[in-house]
């Protein structure tokens, strides 16, 4: 027997690409999730934005290549894989983005 099929992917309208340049991150908040996206060298990533350390705001964080220091105590995650590097149990979720039109979606 096969297993149900996957419910339709929602993707959801969360930035432009120009609010996003290359090299930095930005918090946005989606259906009441607060999701940290970067843009590495081009490539958008989006992991759940809520440190696991004490729940900083990662989005405001600073990037530097792959990495993302949180901007209360410097944790840092690689946002390409949502681990932690301070913390190898901890990991975040991460979303499927796509880009269409200048726009960024989230399948959420
Ligand atoms: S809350 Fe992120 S390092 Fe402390």
């Amino acid at each position: 027997m096969r297993g149900a099929p996957r419910d339709a992917v929602v993707e959801v309208p969360v930035a432009r690409t120009a609010d996003v340049a290359p090299g930095t991150a930005r918090q946005v908040v989606v259906q009441g999730a607060v999701i940290a996206l970067s843009n590495v060298g081009g490539q958008l990533y989006a992991m759940d934005g809520v440190c696991v350390h004490r729940g900083g705001p990662l989005g405001e964080g600073d990037l530097q290549g792959k990495v993302l220091e949180c901007p209360l105590h410097g944790w840092t995650y690689d946002v390409t894989s949502g681990q932690s590097l301070v913390n190898p149990a901890a990991k975040l979720r991460m979303y499927p983005v796509a880009v269409r039109d200048g726009e960024i979606f989230l399948d959420l």
